[in-house]
């Protein structure tokens, strides 16, 4: 049964009720850190541990239930992206994903991909490498920018195949405009490819409205899932036009005939998957997806949006405090980034580790990342925790 109610406020307490029941995490301890490695719900934990006891008694003997545990988790992925489950392929992370597209696709000479200058490194690195292929990558700086999207297409000309964009920025928080960018994207004829990992599980990702191209994420952020398996969507229209570079028995079309010598890769996104998949990977992450899809996106990017806007509001009011992420409507999603100019980021950063609020040091500040279920209570306590730590940090730097 899905939770998804347009009744806002009956929906809000039974949300509660499953995210109470869901997490458990360690009394004391505020969880801000969802952009770097998630928690796992109960079910998640519960579906690893069932897994490794089959796996101790009786070993693959139930074969056939993984395999049908794998078409259950294409499907789930399917209906988070409003993709087909023939279009997505279970790889290792994003950075496989962003690998897969700039070493399959049909570059020519000259051509350049465009993409943020802050970008994580996974998807600016792998551009990067293709310039012994002659293609250039061109970073745009979208610092300040009152519309990026707009900023990102300034920077294309008549040689630009493609667009890699995070759906938030890593460091910053900053939200694009997917929609708009996949439409400015197909009407000058550049493929399109989100780095999905920091908004696919917080914000809903419609790869057909969006115009996407290709998606990969990994699931051990905002999908609540396990490090080391991924989703990765590509536009049927693609598939034949990326080379392939990995190669195995589960990439055929013909997955159960070991005899036979000829081959033709897999009509579907399995193409991209070389070998044995990642059963353990796949009966966490079809757990996590079960949460998410039963709850359904809009209440969760309604609930992460309300957790970024109480700590807006709270932080704000915080003496010293400066926000780096964007509050604008729209331009933010699950991640939330201040900076206390006063005080070094590095000792504020320890001083928080130390009073037990889970977060980052990113963008010259620190990175605070709640989830849907995160309590607004937590919320409160890591801001007064802040508070503190600044005043100790200070107070060590006075005496110094
Ligand atoms: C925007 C972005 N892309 C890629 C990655 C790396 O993902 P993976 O380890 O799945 O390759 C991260 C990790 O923090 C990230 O924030």
């Amino acid at each position: 049964m899905s939770l998804e109610d347009p009744d806002k406020s009956a929906t809000s307490v039974e949300v509660d009720a499953l995210a109470a029941s869901e997490f458990s995490l360690a009394e004391g301890l505020v969880y801000l850190n969802h952009a770097a490695v998630a928690p796992w719900p109960q079910r998640t934990a519960h579906a690893v541990a069932a897994f490794a006891r089959e796996n101790a008694d009786v070993g693959a003997r139930h074969y056939p239930r993984w395999l049908q545990k794998e078409q259950e988790l294409r499907s789930q992925a399917a209906k988070l992206l409003n993709a087909s489950g023939e279009d997505i392929a279970f790889i290792k992370n994003t950075s496989e994903g962003l690998s897969i597209v700039a070493y399959g696709f049909p570059w020519r000479s000259g051509d350049n991909v465009v993409v943020p200058r802050d970008e994580f490194p996974s998807n600016r690195i792998v551009w990067q490498s293709l310039a012994a292929r002659g293609v250039e990558t061109r970073e745009v700086d979208l610092s300040g920018a009152q519309d990026p999207e707009a900023v990102l297409v300034a920077g294309m000309d008549r040689r630009t195949r493609l667009l890699a964009v995070s759906s938030v920025q890593f460091a910053t928080g900053l939200r694009m405009d997917l929609a708009r960018l996949g439409e400015m994207c197909r009407a000058r004829d550049v493929a399109f490819c989100v780095d999905a990992i920091q908004g696919l599980g917080a914000l809903p990702h419609d790869v057909t409205a969006m115009n996407i191209d290709f998606l990969a994420a990994d699931a051990h952020k905002w999908l609540l899932g396990p490090e080391g398996i991924a989703l990765f969507y590509c536009r049927p229209e693609w598939r034949d036009q990326l080379a392939m570079y990995e190669f195995g028995w589960h990439m055929v079309e013909d997955i159960s005939d070991f005899e036979r010598r000829d081959w033709v890769p897999a009509k579907s996104a399995r193409r991209f998957e070389p070998g044995s998949p990642n059963m353990i990977g796949i009966h966490a992450l079809s757990a996590s997806l079960s949460l998410l899809t039963q709850i359904g996106m809009q209440i969760i990017e309604r609930r992460v949006l309300e957790r970024s806007q109480h700590l807006f509001d709270r932080l704000d009011a915080l003496p010293l405090i400066e926000l780096i992420t964007p509050t604008a409507r729209g331009r933010y999603g699950g991640i939330v980034t201040f900076r206390a100019p006063q005080v070094d980021a590095g000792a504020l950063f320890a001083a928080l580790q130390a009073r037990d609020v889970v977060c980052a040091q990113r963008a010259g500040g620190i990175r605070f990342s709640p989830h849907f279920y995160t309590p607004l209570s937590a919320l409160d306590e890591a801001v007064d925790r802040t508070r503190d730590a600044i005043r100790a940090v200070q107070a060590k730097t006075a005496t110094r």
